[in-house]
């Protein structure tokens, strides 16, 4: 294979946010796009200059694309990995990686039978490369935080607009987000603790706030999962798509023996942090009111540990979608395929991220019961 590498994109909305990161590297270009709507096909197809449109998808499979970018429907994003791996082309999937531990046995069937041909799959967890994410991986890599044994992600997010087509009838998040109870859609809340922690999720348990701002829907309102890691630590995530509230979709915290970072909440907060190394009061306090821990802003560690990536980001990265995530995630994909090498998120990091949200939906189901969270690495799941 040439080393030029020409990108195709399924699914016109959410497919082009990756238009400019691809663009940006040398020798990648985003020459084809496929969407099952024709009108909204052709003015995407326009307005991001891309040459290439095809309504059926086998038929940009057989066009000269070499890596697909599926960004199509949540249900979608196996069987048109599988078909496109099958095809001979690298793929990189939206998430969640997949909506049925099914789908995951055959997105890793279909991994694997690609494997010997250099073939990539790679899932687009964009959470995980957001700034302060990067920077907190880097300090907990540095030993800032000590062990750390707690974290929380929240993906509190209203989008009931999109629940609806103009019509009334049920758009695709209708069945796939809400149409399930449980953290369904929780690897944007999971994906950047469970890289700080470097590790998997083994239990989970999953309760939920019951039905109220639009009890239509098989989801309860407000879910919550707590996620046991390999090594006993704790993960909380909350997913809630429903309330009636300013979002909170980035929302994260962790606690380690020695510091915490706590996430902005809006409202002119900023990320924070109380590391050891700060130093602390007196611990003998005075008065039940005196706190001897004091926060200090997340950005007075950016000079020290913000990983090189997000220093001098090229104007392409913060031109990128998703405050330049979009970027680096086209990045390491083209890094992947160019140096045949595993991506960052590969297929069984995406259903680290990904199976947990799975098994929410069953503990939820048993009332609250743990449930074991299937690893593909040792073999298929039962
Ligand atoms: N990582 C992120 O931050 C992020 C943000 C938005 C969406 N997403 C993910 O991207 C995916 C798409 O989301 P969206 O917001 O663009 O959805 P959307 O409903 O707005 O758009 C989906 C598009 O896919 C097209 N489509 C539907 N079925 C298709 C098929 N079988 N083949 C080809 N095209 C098809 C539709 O016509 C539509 O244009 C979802 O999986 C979603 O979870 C991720």
């Amino acid at each position: 294979m040439s080393d030029r590498i020409n990108v195709g994109l399924v699914g016109a909305r959410r497919g082009p946010s990756f238009v400019d990161g691809f663009r940006a590297i040398d020798g990648v270009d985003v020459t084809a796009i496929c969407d099952i709507n024709a009108d909204f096909l052709a003015s995407q197809a326009g307005r991001f200059e891309i040459p290439n449109s095809f309504v059926e998808y086998d038929e940009m499979l057989q066009s000269d694309v070499d890596l697909v970018v599926v960004a199509s429907p949540m249900q979608f994003h196996v069987p048109q990995s599988v078909e496109a791996l099958a095809a001979g082309k690298h793929v990189m999937s939206e998430v969640t990686a997949a909506i049925s531990v099914e789908q995951c046995q055959e997105l890793v069937a279909a991994v694997e039978k690609a494997r010997p041909l250099g073939l990539k799959y790679m899932m687009s967890e964009n959470f995980t490369y957001m700034r302060h994410n990067v920077l907190i991986k880097s300090m907990v890599e540095a030993g800032l935080f000590g062990d750390i044994y707690y974290a929380e992600g929240q993906y509190v997010h209203d989008i009931k607009d999109l629940h609806y087509n103009a019509d009334g009838s049920p758009t695709w998040r209708s069945r796939w987000q809400v149409g399930v109870n449980g953290c369904s859609y929780g690897t944007h809340s999971l994906g950047p603790p469970l890289e700080w922690f470097d590790e998997q999720v083994d239990t989970v348990v999953c309760l939920g706030t019951g039905r109220h701002t639009a009890p239509q829907h098989e989801a309860e309102d407000s879910t919550t999962m707590l996620c046991k890691t390999t090594s006993g630590a704790l993960i909380e995530i909350r997913v809630d798509m429903l309330s009636n509230r300013p979002h909170t979709m980035a929302y994260y915290a962790l606690q380690g023996t020695k510091g915490c970072f706590e996430g902005a909440r809006g409202l002119g907060d900023v990320p924070k942090v109380w590391l050891d190394r700060f130093g602390s009061g007196s611990t003998s306090r005075e008065t039940i009111d005196t706190d001897p821990y004091e926060w200090r802003p997340l950005e007075d560690l950016e000079n020290e540990f913000l990983p090189e990536m997000w220093r001098n980001p090229p104007p392409e990265a913060i031109a990128a979608g998703h405050g330049g995530t979009d970027y680096f995630i086209a990045n390491d994909i083209i890094d992947a395929i160019r140096n045949n090498t595993d991506p960052r998120i590969d297929v069984y990091r995406a259903l680290d991220f990904t199976m947990p949200g799975l098994m929410s939906q069953k503990s939820i189901a048993l009332g609250g019961e743990p449930v074991k969270v299937p690893d593909f690495r040792s073999g298929f799941w039962d």
